[in-house]
């Protein structure tokens, strides 16, 4: 399939000052869109101005939210190289999610191709200040007009650029953690490994909730005996418990992380031991207590390697370490950054240059 390109004829105004950047609140000119019909498959590819769309206010998407999406970044090189981060591990995750919630997958390799021409045509946005990057979203969302409930006959797949600093207000700085005894992000057999728009909505309220109290994410227990450490709202999580990295394995109710997976491979040729496995809220704070729990750090996209300083559950409230950032979270965000930044050589051919 070819992909249109159309004319942007109203560029928009940057911010100039690369180090205001906040979280996903600016966009570039343009975005790649491409629409899918039953029959027909994926067409009308193009790369046009950003802009609004129209949907019919029946759009199955608007009702049951049969929507997916993706987060991944590219980055500005000291000597002005473009870099994207395992680009395929995300689009391969796209399909995956796509399977899940019946909707049509994209060709793998059409998909980079396009995003990569996308991103040459919005290079001007790239920032290159320390911690910036430009944030890329596909997404897919069901547009046939109809009220039964069942999986789209049309859809609609996009892709939008932001450029971006720091995910958390704070930057680089130790998060507080609330853990949830009354709410529960995913269940076995549901969609907790899907990155669908239906799994943030379900765990806004107890992100609400947490911030009135001032914590500054969610860390969520299982379903089944709300007992075991899962994820973070917007990141996987670690943790340095007796001088292994703890983590919770692959079993479905947790997203698979392109950050959790590359983490743990640099963890692992750092020579720590990975251990996969379920560790109770239990475990964790009398672990916090003891020092057998030195550090914990979240892992996502968006996120990098986020510190967490302190974890309260009901009414127990533990530090973590000294409760600033640990040892081990610091030299594993500069492994993982400088690999991305191309400030040191990439052994894994994680990078993949624009
Ligand atoms: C990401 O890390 O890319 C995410 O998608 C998390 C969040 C911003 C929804």
């Amino acid at each position: 399939m070819d992909i249109e390109i159309q004319p942007v004829t109203q560029p928009k105004t940057r911010l100039e000052d690369e180090s205001q950047l906040v979280f996903g609140r600016q966009f570039t000119d343009r975005m790649f869109v491409m629409e899918y019909d039953a029959g027909r498959g994926w067409h009308s590819a193009r790369i046009q101005p950003y802009a609004p769309f129209s949907l019919d206010p029946a759009a199955l998407v608007l009702h049951y939210a049969q929507e997916i999406f993706e987060g991944l970044k590219a980055f500005r090189h000291q000597d002005g190289a473009i870099a994207l981060f395992r680009p395929m591990d995300n689009i391969r995750r796209f399909n995956r999610s796509a399977q899940r919630l019946c909707m049509p997958p994209v060709d793998e390799k059409f998909f980079l191709k396009a995003l990569k021409e996308l991103i040459r045509l919005e290079s001007d946005w790239i920032p290159s200040a320390e911690g910036t990057s430009l944030y890329i979203r596909p997404t897919m969302i069901a547009t046939e007009a109809v009220l039964g409930v069942k999986p789209s006959d049309k859809y609609l797949c996009y892709i939008i650029l932001s450029p971006v600093g720091a995910y958390y207000k704070g930057g680089f700085k130790p998060v507080k953690i609330w853990i949830s005894d009354q709410f529960i992000r995913s269940a076995p057999g549901g969609t907790g490994e899907v990155k669908c728009g239906g799994n943030y909505a379900a765990s806004l309220l107890a992100a609400r909730q947490a911030a009135e109290k001032g914590f500054d994410q969610v860390l969520w227990l299982d379903a089944v005996e709300r007992k075991y450490v899962e994820e973070v709202g917007s990141m996987n999580i670690c943790f340095l418990y007796d001088g292994k990295i703890v983590t919770s394995p692959l079993h479905g109710t947790i997203l698979n992380g392109v950050t959790r997976r590359s983490i743990l491979q640099l963890a692992t040729e750092m020579g720590y031991q990975i251990e996969e496995r379920a560790m109770s809220v239990d475990e964790l704070l009398d672990g916090a207590e003891s020092g057998r729990l030195a550090e914990a750090f979240g892992t996502g996209t968006a996120a990098v390697v986020s510190p967490v300083g302190q974890l309260t559950y009901q009414d127990r409230t533990v530090t973590i370490g000294d409760g600033q950032v640990g040892e081990l979270t610091l030299k594993l965000f500069k492994a993982l950054t400088s690999i991305q930044y191309g400030r040191h050589p990439d052994p894994h051919d994680w990078v993949v240059k624009i």
